[in-house]
């Protein structure tokens, strides 16, 4: 079964810079994530640079990611960062009382972040304790990273075997502080978050993006009154979503869902809309000049542990739903870009909606990666105004759209990402463009699988992956492109010389 769908792309109509911090990407301290996804030890048997996997670091460099955040998540509102620094064997092992109750041993610390951002080439972006932690502890960490002279911070750095200070941007003054983070009231964290982030300092030319904690999912008034009492003194406020079929309390696993679950799970990605909608609107009442940054650090599906893990861990498989769920969002957040400044995916490897996940010595890379890889061409384009027609797809009496498309310009190359929301049906999709020169050389990739529940095991570790996507043609000023039900596209156009 097949359906038609008309959509127009106005090539001359840029209605606003799709930052390329909306690729940003998110590592705690949690489960496996940070330590054998990312960080094995200097000693390792798996080939390592300064202790992190080489394997891992290749297919990070190929997705250009633009920002890291870390060390969390709830874990950040627990760290104190004296723990993680100086000579490794010294450092403190504490326990990880939020993740699974496990050892925390320190060797992944600031130094050995800063290495793994340098290696990506990805800017850092720290949150900071506020939930126990101290104003000192967290000013002096500042301090420590970006001082450049005489100071008792900058000396301990020096000390600790780094000279110069980095350059540090991004900078998180809490996470979820109405709940792991401190269980505040907005009236509360707001007061915390001006007389904190008053002492996270610009030290000489380096420049402090300043990100205030924000609301969970449809919190609205927390929004409102973080705008109302801090918004002149942020740079940004964030937003948490995560996808969760079922509820919160009772959720449902990532393999052996049905049409209904999965239907379900295309409705709550897209609610992702309507919450940016609504926390804008409350944040354009008080800076209407979209200077302050929605910032969605956290978002990405949330499915029940895999069967026989340690629940603290949340490792997920990652199917052809959550390469949906994936487009979806990168989708909703280039319609937003002119508020969404930047986006985290929850999180990087081996913990929820993993773009990596690992055993051992062996990786594999999620559908989710494909996604992300394919769309990479969107970072900092100019993206276009679209309309047109996007059909439905209708499961137990509710109706969603069966595609979302988005289209961005740079370096006069146009790129369409598409994706086909429906499990069953194709969608045949032509599009028109408007506005722009007459002839266009096309070529696109497509990321579509045998069944919606596809996904890479450690034994078939390429079952979905990307191939070229030669149905995609471009003829008398239309692309037409037939999508597989279940699937995730990109076409490039590139003007005939
Ligand atoms: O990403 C997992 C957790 O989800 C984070 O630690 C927390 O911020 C959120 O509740």
């Amino acid at each position: 079964m097949t359906n038609s769908h008309k959509v127009v792309v106005h090539a001359d109509w840029k209605v606003g810079t799709i930052s390329r911090h909306i690729y940003g990407h998110f590592a705690e301290h949690l489960g496996r994530c940070i330590y054998e996804g990312l960080w094995v030890g200097e000693d390792s048997p798996i080939p390592n640079t300064d202790g992190i996997r080489n394997d891992v670091l290749e297919a990070l460099r190929k997705l250009n990611i633009p920002n890291l955040r870390w060390p969390g998540g709830c874990f950040a509102d627990e760290y104190h960062w004296k723990d993680g620094i100086g000579p490794r064997e010294s450092r403190k092992r504490m326990i990880n009382t939020h993740w699974g109750g496990v050892v925390e041993n320190n060797h992944f610390g600031t130094h050995e972040f800063f290495r793994l951002c340098e290696l990506l080439e990805t800017e850092p972006y720290i949150c900071g304790n506020v939930g126990s932690g101290t104003v000192q502890e967290m000013s002096e960490w500042v301090e420590y990273m970006t001082f450049d002279g005489e100071s008792p911070l900058a000396n301990l750095r020096k000390e600790n075997g780094r000279e110069k200070p980095w350059k540090l941007k991004y900078f998180g003054v809490g996470n979820e502080n109405w709940g792991c983070g401190g269980s505040m009231h907005p009236e509360y964290y707001a007061d915390l978050y001006r007389r904190y982030q008053t002492y996270v300092r610009q030290y000489g030319d380096n420049r402090i993006y300043k990100i205030a904690g924000g609301a969970n999912v449809d919190d609205y008034r927390w929004t409102e009154v973080l705008m109302r009492k801090a918004g002149s003194l942020m740079d940004g406020l964030s937003l948490h979503n995560y996808t969760i079929p079922g509820s919160w309390e009772n959720k449902k696993p990532a393999l052996g869902f049905d049409e209904q679950d999965w239907h379900e799970t295309m409705a709550k990605a897209l609610h992702m809309d309507e919450l940016i909608t609504r926390h804008s609107t409350i944040m354009d009442q008080y800076d209407p000049a979209r200077r302050v940054g929605l910032i969605v650090d956290e978002w990405g599906t949330w499915f029940l542990p895999e069967p026989g893990t340690n629940p603290g861990f949340l490792y997920q498989q990652n199917t052809m739903r959550d390469a949906l769920v994936a487009a979806i969002h990168l989708h909703v957040f280039h319609k937003h870009c002119a508020r969404v400044h930047m986006a985290n995916l929850a999180q990087m490897v081996n913990v929820l909606q993993a773009v990596i996940l690992t055993e051992g010595e062996r990786m594999l890379l999620t559908p989710t990666y494909h996604v992300l890889e394919m769309f990479k061409v969107h970072q900092d384009a100019e993206a276009l105004a679209i309309h047109g027609s996007f059909g439905e797809y209708e499961s137990g009496g509710k109706t969603l759209p069966q595609i979302t498309v988005s289209a961005s310009v740079k370096d006069g190359v146009i790129n369409v990402s598409m994706a086909n929301l429906d499990p069953v049906r194709s969608a045949d999709v032509s599009i028109e463009l408007r506005g722009a020169a007459a002839s266009y050389d096309a070529s696109g990739t497509i990321l579509a699988a045998d069944h919606f529940e596809a996904h890479n095991t450690f034994d078939r570790p390429e079952r979905v992956t990307q191939r070229p996507f030669e149905e995609a043609k471009w003829e008398d000023g239309v692309l037409s492109a037939q999508l597989p039900a279940a699937s995730v596209a990109i076409v490039r156009l590139r003007a005939k010389a």
